[in-house]
């Protein structure tokens, strides 16, 4: 609290801290400086406007372990990295990622050179402050007005009163001998070093504060809400904007989503082909089949048939003949009033039909039937009207569909009995 240059507050409940010795310059410190040590005081320590050449070496100073220090963290640095990164990406949830190796030595330098220099980096800060006794909230020596001159021209020599050699009288003569152009006494009120109150309160805000991430999150781990658990950068999702759907005052219509604008076609969807995307011929259904899938291969028969019993059949039959299951099922239930059966695909009205009909039939629907246009590209539409030539074909074959050695057998025979 207070230093004082008389022994005369010696009775006082003030503490002795030690004493503090004042020099005219910087020979007489280092003098005084070597004299001090020579007398056994280790506990001491210099003070000066500026550097002062050789007083390390007076004093005894000995080389900091500070760099021992943030070498050490630095090698424990790069050990954690490593570590950490092999356990979580190749022993505890290990990924492939494009079959690379879960574990690399140069994949892994970057996170392992950013914890060497945050561990170094941390040492070094607090170890020069640990090291140095920092931080603190009181010096004695402050309280001296004569110390003050220690930043501007006077230099001094304070003895910690700790030290085992410590003897006051004996060290003021010392120091005056040394050449001291003034020596104090410094003490310290008990109270002085105390922490001060307004440093416990930070404390308990802090560590409040810092408590609330933690229970947060539990919070948050045991939520059974079904929306986001944790939200706390919620940008986008509060932005003004329209849900598909939804109305608005902004359109004559009052929709939200908007239609093409008229004659827009998608990138490649210019379907100007009538013969093959809608098997027509200006007013007309075509007769023949589109030059893209002539001439016909058995593949491509064969792929209609795969593709009429995944489509056609359930409804039409497997031979056509509008018995599929789908249909059958329908018709024995006694609850299925308005079941419009299919037609077969052999009666005489759709066998005349130019095979433009039955394509547009599959693309648009026709009347109780849904379209297929959606389902089965165009390409494949073909493919079942080909199959259904096919089936129609085989149910319905004539004399002239064989060879002519055949049908003259057939010819020979007399079928009136
Ligand atoms: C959901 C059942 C169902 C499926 C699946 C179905 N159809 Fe039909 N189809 C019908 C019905 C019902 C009719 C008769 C419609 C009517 O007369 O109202 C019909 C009629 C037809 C006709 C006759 C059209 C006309 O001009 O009278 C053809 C040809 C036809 N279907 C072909 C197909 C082909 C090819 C497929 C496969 C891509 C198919 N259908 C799939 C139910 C179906």
């Amino acid at each position: 609290m207070t230093a004082h240059a008389t022994p005369a507050a010696e009775e006082s409940s003030e503490r002795l801290c030690g004493l503090l010795a004042e020099f005219a310059d910087a020979p007489a410190l280092v003098e005084a400086a070597r004299t001090v040590r020579e007398a056994g005081i280790r506990r001491f320590d210099s003070h000066s406007p500026f550097p002062v050449h050789g007083i390390d070496g007076a004093m005894g100073i000995r080389p900091t372990v500070l760099p021992w220090l943030v070498m050490g963290a630095g090698v424990a640095g790069a050990i954690v990295a490593l570590v950490m990164q092999w356990w979580t990406n190749a022993v505890d949830y290990p990924l492939n990622i494009s079959g690379k190796p879960l574990f690399s030595l140069p994949a892994n330098i970057p996170v392992t050179f950013e914890l060497i220099i945050l561990f170094s980096a941390l040492t070094a800060f607090f170890g020069v402050l640990a090291l140095n006794g920092l931080p603190r909230f009181h010096d004695p020596l402050s309280q001296s007005e004569r110390f003050r001159r220690a930043t501007a021209d006077r230099f001094f020599i304070s003895i910690d009163a700790r030290d085992a050699a410590f003897d006051a009288t004996r060290l003021r003569g010392l120091l005056e001998g040394a050449g001291a152009t003034a020596v104090e006494t410094v003490y310290e009120a008990p109270t002085a070093a105390q922490i001060p109150p307004v440093i416990y309160l930070a404390g308990i805000v802090v560590v409040s504060l810092a408590l609330i991430p933690p229970l947060w999150i539990a919070k948050d781990r045991r939520s059974t809400s079904d929306t986001p658990r944790m939200h706390p950068v919620r940008d986008m999702d509060d932005q003004p904007r329209f849900q598909p759907q939804a109305d608005t005052p902004l359109f004559a219509n009052g929709q939200t989503m908007r239609l093409p604008v008229p004659g827009t076609i998608a990138s490649g969807d210019l379907r100007d082909d009538d013969h093959f995307f809608r098997g027509t011929e200006g007013e007309q259904f075509v007769t023949t089949l589109p030059p893209q899938v002539q001439p016909v291969t058995l593949a491509f028969v064969q792929r209609g048939r795969e593709r009429y019993d995944v489509y056609c059949a359930p409804c039409h039959g497997l031979a056509g003949a509008g018995d599929g299951i789908t249909s059958v099922r329908a018709l024995a239930r006694p609850d299925s009033p308005g079941w419009v059966p299919p037609l077969s695909l052999h009666s005489l009205g759709v066998r005349e039909q130019p095979i433009g009909k039955i394509f547009n039939s599959i693309t648009n629907g026709i009347r109780t039937m849904p379209a297929y246009n959606a389902q089965i590209p165009p390409q494949d539409r073909w493919a079942i009207v080909v199959y259904v030539l096919a089936l129609q074909r085989s149910q319905n074959a004539v004399l002239d569909d064989l060879p002519p050695e055949e049908r003259e057998k057939l010819e020979l025979r007399d079928f009136r009995n």
